[in-house]
């Protein structure tokens, strides 16, 4: 590149060149041409609403649109020359216009800075992603859902304190976990209303002395409304955060997904199977068999939780209005993106892959003592006060553990030891079917209020 085309976009105030190493570490054509998509499609509305107003010839107009087309035809075909000289997508995008279309070329820019055009294409992008994002997250979703469905009645342990409480079906364990994302996706399709936003028009900071038509160009990109504040449009990545605030709780909630998957598919749980392609084995133990996907999703979780912190320091004591600092939000949002975007990916084929071992479930679920609680509200409808009754079952527990037998192992006689409020009724409640069906209320783990959650979750997810 020579020196002359080099500095041909800003060249007029320098009488010298860039430092080589300086023109290396201020552009970022090396990421942020990831956009160029979005950078067209932001030029092309542009000139369209430019001609409207009567600064474009319509002529001028159709040259730059059919100049752009091409160089979205060059780029996508790989025939694009990307210059470090020329810093970023846009200067590169411009210059070839320019190269194609001669002085035309030079007019695209008019009533614009990079500034207002780098905050326009980073949303257009992120709205494209959200929406990508949506969609697997919805099919994640919908998997959970098919799941649950399918195991509305299957029977195992739930946990407090990783110590087994009370049994609880797998399906409302499933469902648990859609309520988690249910959240991520309110979140996420909030936080595209702030990112539908139209930055255009604020130009460098102040707006532009040209008769522009913002409504115009806002119809034109479908955005939903324009930046109120030129000041503000130029300046404000609040939606970038919010982005990344929300990938974090997402993954975060991938995470302790994950966590369960990997206990469960160990040999000491052996509650799930996780189909082969999903695993991988070990060059030197060949028993093994290790649960990548989920172990590394909870890994990943550190980077989008680290991106969010580097955004938020990044705009921390930020001036008004563009700052070169700026520059810096693209890389932390574009990982985020990949990392949920491919974390909520993996999911979603994973989790309909899930193999559940009933049996095995069950029988931990029998163990433990699981219906100590079904027993202490059966006394409790006898009359006996709940502390009582906690105080009854507390002892019953002591000899079970001293017998090795469960509460459901023990005669009628053996239990009327702690209390002769017992009956042979009683079996019906510590059976842990009776204990499951016996919770049948809105957020219970009945397997009816399962399906009824099921029901309810795909409407919500349809919607
Ligand atoms: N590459 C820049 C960025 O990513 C574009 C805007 C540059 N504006 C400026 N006045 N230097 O933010």
């Amino acid at each position: 590149m020579s020196d002359q085309q080099q500095n041909q976009l800003w060249g007029g105030r320098f009488s010298e060149s860039t430092d080589a190493f300086v023109q290396e570490f201020t552009a970022s054509v090396a990421f942020d041409r990831r956009m160029y998509r979005q950078d067209i499609q932001g030029s092309m509305a542009h000139a369209t609403m430019l001609a409207e107003a009567g600064v474009l010839t319509d002529d001028e107009r159709d040259a730059i649109h059919q100049g752009l087309k091409e160089i979205r035809a060059e780029i996508e075909a790989g025939d694009f020359q990307w210059s470090v000289a020329l810093e970023d997508v846009h200067m590169n995008i411009e210059a070839r216009l320019t190269d194609k279309i001669g002085i035309t070329g030079k007019k695209l820019h008019t009533g614009r800075s990079r500034n207002d055009q780098v905050a326009t294409d980073i949303r257009l992008w992120l709205r494209d992603e959200i929406d990508l994002i949506d969609g697997e997250l919805t099919r994640l979703m919908t998997g959970l859902l098919d799941q649950a469905e399918r195991e509305a009645a299957t029977i195992m342990p739930g946990f407090t304190h990783l110590q087994t409480a009370q049994p609880v079906t797998f399906g409302h364990h499933l469902l648990a976990w859609f309520e988690m994302l249910k959240r991520d996706r309110e979140r996420l399709l909030d936080c595209r209303k702030r990112v539908n936003r139209l930055p255009l028009g604020a130009a460098a900071l102040a707006g532009t002395t040209y008769p522009i038509q913002r409504e115009r160009t806002r119809e034109l990109l479908g955005f939903d409304a324009v930046c109120e504040n030129s000041l503000d449009a130029v300046s404000d990545r609040d939606f970038a955060i919010e982005f990344c605030a929300l990938a974090a709780l997402c993954v975060t909630h991938l995470s302790r997904i994950s966590e369960e998957l990997v206990l469960w598919t160990s040999a000491q749980f052996n509650f799930i199977d996780l189909p082969d392609r999903f695993c991988t084995g070990s060059s030197i133990m060949p028993q093994k068999k290790n649960p990548d996907v989920p172990e590394l999703v909870r890994g990943k979780t550190g980077r989008v939780n680290g991106h969010l912190i580097s955004l938020l320091t990044l705009m921390k004591s930020q001036p008004l209005a563009y700052n070169k600092d700026n520059q810096e939000d693209k890389e932390p949002l574009f990982d985020a993106v990949d990392t949920l975007a491919g974390c909520l990916r993996a999911f979603a084929d994973m989790i309909p892959a899930i193999e559940p071992n009933r049996e095995v479930m069950r029988e931990a679920a029998r163990r433990g003592f699981a219906t100590a609680t079904d027993l202490a509200d059966y006394l409790v409808r006898a009359g006996v006060a709940f502390r009582d009754a906690h105080e009854i079952v507390g002892k019953a527990v002591a000899y079970g553990v001293e017998k090795k037998k469960d509460l459901s192992e023990m005669s009628l006689s053996e239990l009327r030891q702690f209390s002769d409020q017992i009956d042979d009724d009683v079996f019906e409640v510590l059976t842990l079917e009776g204990s499951v069906s016996a919770r049948n209320h809105v957020g219970g783990t009945a397997p009816d209020q399962v399906r009824a959650a099921v029901a309810r979750g795909r409407e919500v997810v349809n919607a």
